[in-house]
């Protein structure tokens, strides 16, 4: 089911939320609901308070050559346990964040640990746009957008304008 994804400035998306404790049916549901929400929209990763739901829990597949399997991983509780030196930069958007883009720099490789949706725990270290997406999508954990990494006046700029696309919504 593709669920609605909110629109930045919304206080769900400023939130620090909770660690998922036991899986459940319900919440590979929520995960399966999220990764055809992404697919659909269509973007790279979704964080689960990006449809409302206050869990650690994104979704992701960074495979964009038509042709190539495509690669959908869901995790629970992500965490950042290594990042490199060297550092990467990306023009990032956001599904929050629609039709904005943005320079972030960020480690160019992080080693990430999170729990698989059979509760099993894995590890596994991200290069390129796949170490981007991951950590921006953790972000979203943590209440965090990629605008915050802007200067004041740009993220003013990109908040104003989602603003208004908000109210131009309403009215439709
Ligand atoms: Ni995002």
């Amino acid at each position: 089911m593709i669920r609605p994804i909110l629109i930045h400035p919304d206080p769900r998306l400023k939130k620090v939320v909770d660690p998922v404790g036991d899986l459940s049916d319900d919440l590979r549901r929520v995960a399966d609901d999220m990764l055809e929400t992404m697919y659909d929209a269509p973007g790279i990763g979704l964080a689960a308070p990006q449809i409302g739901l206050m869990a650690r829990l994104i979704v992701l597949d960074c495979i964009k050559e038509s042709g190539e399997a495509p690669r959908p991983i869901v995790m629970f509780n992500p965490e950042v346990i290594a990042a490199s030196d060297e550092q990467s930069i990306y023009d990032e958007g956001c599904l929050s964040i629609p039709d904005q883009y943005a320079e972030v720099e960020r480690p160019a490789e992080v080693d990430v640990r999170w729990m698989d949706r059979d509760g099993n725990l894995q590890e596994e270290s991200f290069a390129g746009l796949w170490a981007t997406c991951v950590q921006h999508e953790i972000d979203h954990l943590n209440g965090k957008l990629f605008i915050d990494y802007l200067s004041p006046i740009k993220r003013q700029m990109i908040t104003r304008k989602m603003q208004k696309l908000k109210r131009d919504r309403a009215r439709d």
